[in-house]
């Protein structure tokens, strides 16, 4: 990724004026803005803004422990493809992680891949990533987790944007977490979100998110709190700490870049998915190569580019041609995480995943945004290139 921003000068310019002319830069107003134009955008009645995608993710799980909907060793399922800050709060927060295999020509966790975990190791929840844009079939998976009683949750921090059956990905789950770091399909430099319908739980992140205290609810929620716990002024009420929490705040700056940059979210992806459309037609061609299938998605909104090889030996080949042009390339994620230093030391628990074992030891990914030139694709076309 050259830029930190899409329109970096002007974003930069905007954001020195915002700074120099602003007497509070702590969350604020501008933060509040950014959630309601993000729900908007997302379709989601409420969203509730972080200081990092890693922060949405631990967030969420404390917030559904801290209302007891998950608690102390509940059963987690996740991706076995995925990034270290989906999996270790469920570590964290005293629950244990059980991998779900990703299949290789989506990537993503299908609802095949669920329903003999689910059954034979009582899960009490489903922590999806979407990965690099890809999604599984979301709608079988929520079938399958309405009809059990499980809570679902989508980790979509690599996808903002894409569409599956109809519905924004992210849409799918109880709620879902996003990330703004650099590089991702919109960037406030570092911020995460986390967006949902239920009202419990919306009230519960924004108490999670600064220590436990009640500053930033509603004045119902407020009421109805304080009398809960017979916080009878205001002088007390400064204080108090309801439940389990952190400080995970952004500030203003990250609402401010947060609206700024949501204005050319749109572009941003479209140029992604029409990168993604020139990269793939040539792996479409390239025997060695495997193209991921979205047929199952309406619209797909890359994170970066995937390039998954039929075996080890042909992926070194292409791993070669990558950096021999000096483009720089990165495993796929964290491969499958059970493998992880932290993991092994940590959980209990292996399950079989052989599909994220394929794509551990035969792919990675070279990087998708708005910036990359014609010259810049011609150049990844040709590491593309069977020779
Ligand atoms: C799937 C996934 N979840 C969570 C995160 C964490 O986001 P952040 O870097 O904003 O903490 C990332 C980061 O890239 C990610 O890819």
């Amino acid at each position: 990724m050259k830029d930190t921003f899409i329109e970096e000068y002007k974003t930069k310019l905007a954001l020195s004026e915002f700074i120099l002319s602003s007497n509070k830069l702590s969350m604020g107003i501008k933060c509040s803005e950014f959630e309601k134009e993000f729900s908007i955008y997302q379709g989601r009645k409420d969203s509730i803004l972080f200081n990092s995608g890693g922060s949405a993710n631990l967030a969420l799980l404390q917030s559904l422990k801290n209302l007891g909907r998950l608690k102390n060793n509940s059963k987690v399922g996740f991706s076995a493809l995925t990034w270290s800050t989906n999996v270790m709060p469920i570590i964290q927060l005293g629950m244990e992680p059980i991998a779900l295999d990703c299949d290789p020509k989506t990537l993503n966790v299908m609802s095949k891949n669920i329903i003999d975990v689910i059954d034979n190791l009582n899960l009490d929840a489903i922590f999806l990533t979407n990965v690099l844009g890809f999604t599984g079939d979301l709608d079988k998976i929520k079938e399958i987790c309405d009809a059990r009683n499980i809570i679902l949750i989508e980790d979509n921090c690599e996808a903002l944007g894409s569409i599956v059956s109809g519905k924004k990905s992210g849409n799918y789950g109880l709620a879902s977490t996003f990330s703004f770091f650099v590089a991702h399909h919109m960037s406030t430099i570092e911020g995460g979100m986390v967006t949902t319908d239920d009202n419990d739980l919306e009230e519960m992140l924004r108490m999670v998110r600064s220590n436990g205290w009640d500053r930033n609810l509603n004045s119902d929620q407020k009421f109805k709190i304080r009398k809960t716990h017979n916080i009878l002024s205001e002088f007390d009420s400064k204080y108090s700490f309801y439940d389990l929490g952190y400080n995970l705040r952004p500030t203003e700056i990250t609402g401010f870049l947060g609206l700024n940059q949501l204005k050319y979210l749109n572009e941003n992806i479209k140029k992604r998915n029409s990168n993604h459309l020139v990269l793939n037609s040539v792996v479409v061609d390239n025997t060695d190569l495997q193209s991921i299938n979205y047929d199952h998605q309406d619209f797909l909104s890359p994170f970066a580019f995937p390039v998954v090889c039929k075996s080890a030996e042909i992926k070194n080949f292409y791993f070669n041609q990558f950096s021999g042009a000096g483009v720089e390339i990165r495993p796929m994620i964290a491969g499958n995480i059970q493998f992880q230093p932290f993991y092994k030391k940590y959980s209990k628990y292996s399950t079989s995943c052989p599909g994220a074992d394929f794509l551990t030891s035969n792919s990675f990914y070279c990087g998708n945004y708005p910036g990359l030139s014609t010259s810049d694709l011609e150049i990844i076309k040709n590491c593309l290139k069977k020779y």
